[in-house]
């Protein structure tokens, strides 16, 4: 271990320990301080604050994520920043009713209980976790599954399931890309039942707010409704009555599936095909245009996007558009679909 420094965070003046060798994000993890992040290795933007005072030395990360302009004007990444002095750092997406309920990530063994086709290339994976201690996990959050064979690779898959309806089970959906580095083992079969994998985690916030009043809209699409579906389930186990509605895009009837399941959850339920729709009586088209169609007024709305990255990206665009502040727009783009 290295030196430690105490990180200040303004505005809302909570203090936590760092040692040099490990990020301010990793630090605040390990304390229970759930800052806002995504793709925790400098490639999103979603941990971006702004250094007030202090020295960092920053990990390799992208500069879409963090521009040069902005990192010389003071801005950082807390996934990359490692601390050479005390520091005070500024939030600036940050959400007081998820700070404080962070359970702290850890590492357990599982093991594979199940590999099942859910379209053609959708695979759900069922693991139990083997350890003494519970892992409790938040409906819409995520783990990292290490990659076999890999030391230091994974993959970021969010939970379909909730702790509390299978304590120490986790359900995956998992799209299948051509020579996905894990995705790729479940498709020809080298990640059976019976196997070992280790899992890292939770992360994310992709998490319902208890205090929000606010209706609820999800837009899903392809392996994106996996959290979409832990929230769902959540919201039915704990016989929430906020009103919700649900969007489930798919290209053709093959590649929805579940279907009976989330046409008998709480809510209205809407999937549509923007592909081949013979024989189909529902909504057709980009589930973005199908939201445009049947929407009027959202703007007061708690909307949860997750799917593939041009749809998150055109359903925030339309979700803005339509006057749905960004402070209640929710996504996760680097989960599931996007980082094979
Ligand atoms: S850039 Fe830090 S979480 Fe993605």
């Amino acid at each position: 271990m290295g030196n430690t420094h105490t990180v200040r965070f303004e505005p809302v003046g909570i203090e936590i320990e760092v040692d040099e060798e490990e990020t301010v994000l990793n630090a605040a993890f390990r304390q229970g301080i759930m800052l806002m992040h995504g793709c925790k290795e400098g490639q999103c933007s979603a941990c971006k604050s702004f250094l007030l005072d202090g020295e960092v030395d920053l990990d390799r990360y992208s500069t879409f994520a963090l521009p040069d302009f902005e990192e010389a004007e003071g801005w950082t990444l807390l996934c990359r920043a490692h601390p050479y002095s005390d520091l005070e750092v500024e939030l600036i997406n940050y959400d007081e009713e998820i700070l404080h309920g962070g359970t702290p990530p850890r590492t357990v063994k599982t093991r594979v209980e199940a590999v099942e086709s859910l379209t053609s290339d959708i695979r759900r994976l069922h693991l139990r976790v083997e350890d003494d201690e519970p892992f409790e996990f938040r409906p819409g959050q995520y783990v990292d599954i290490h990659v076999p064979g890999h030391e230091d690779a994974h993959r970021s898959f969010s939970m379909a399931n909730t702790h509390s309806s299978a304590p120490g089970e986790l359900e995956f959906m998992i799209k299948l890309y051509p020579g996905g580095r894990f995705s790729g083992l479940l498709a020809d079969g080298a990640i059976k039942p019976g196997d070992a994998l280790e899992v890292t985690g939770p992360y994310g916030v992709f998490t319902l707010r208890a205090s929000s009043p606010r209706r609820l809209l999800f837009i899903g699409g392809g392996a994106g409704m996996a959290p979409i579906l832990s929230l769902l389930r959540s919201l039915e186990e704990t016989r929430s009555e906020r009103e919700a509605t649900y969007y489930y895009g798919a290209r053709t009837e093959a590649d929805l599936f579940h279907l009976d399941e989330l046409a008998a959850l709480p809510g209205t339920f809407v999937p549509a095909l923007s592909e081949d729709s013979n024989g189909w009586n529902g909504e057709t088209g980009l589930i973005t245009d199908v939201v445009e169609r049947l929407e009027d007024d959202i703007s007061d709305v708690d909307a949860y996007v997750c799917g593939p990255p041009p749809m998150v990206e055109a359903a925030i665009a339309l979700l803005e558009a339509k006057g749905v502040p960004e402070a209640h727009i929710y996504f996760d783009k680097f989960t599931t679909t996007a980082d094979e």
